[in-house]
């Protein structure tokens, strides 16, 4: 969703910051991008990490002038259904860690 988001963002004019954890995917939707006249830079970023978030913000910055819009659409990660007797601490923290603070770190900026 977000590389479809990214996409058409660009296909309207935005000049396009695209943040993952995953840079090969970050490569690839950047290449797709530019290969239609687009305009992309990448960051790899954990949104869960405030350093992170910090890190995109000032990377659209520094490559485009300024930060217009975001989108809040990093993944919605799940604990593979597991009931809450069976979660153990670490996947409860991973999953608030991304769904929530990501989310939060994000919309805070
Ligand atoms: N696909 C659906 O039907 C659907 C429905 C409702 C809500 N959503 C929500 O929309 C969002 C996107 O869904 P999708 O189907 O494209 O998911 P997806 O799993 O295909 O893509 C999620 C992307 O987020 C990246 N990511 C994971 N953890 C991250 C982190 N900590 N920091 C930065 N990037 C991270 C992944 O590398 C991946 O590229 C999610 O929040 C999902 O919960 C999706």
């Amino acid at each position: 969703m977000g590389r479809a988001i990214a996409v058409l963002f660009a296909k309207e004019g935005a000049r396009v910051v695209l943040a993952d954890i995953d840079q090969e995917s970050l490569n690839e939707t950047a290449a797709h991008i530019e290969a239609e006249g687009g305009q992309a830079t990448t960051v790899t970023a954990n949104i869960a990490k405030q350093e992170d978030v910090d890190n995109m913000i000032k990377a659209a910055v520094d490559t485009f002038g300024s930060l217009d819009i975001v989108v809040n659409n990093a993944a919605g990660i799940m604990d593979n259904f597991k009931t809450a007797g069976e979660c153990s601490d670490e996947v409860w923290d991973r999953v608030m860690a991304v769904n929530l603070t990501g989310r939060s770190n994000l919309c805070s900026i």
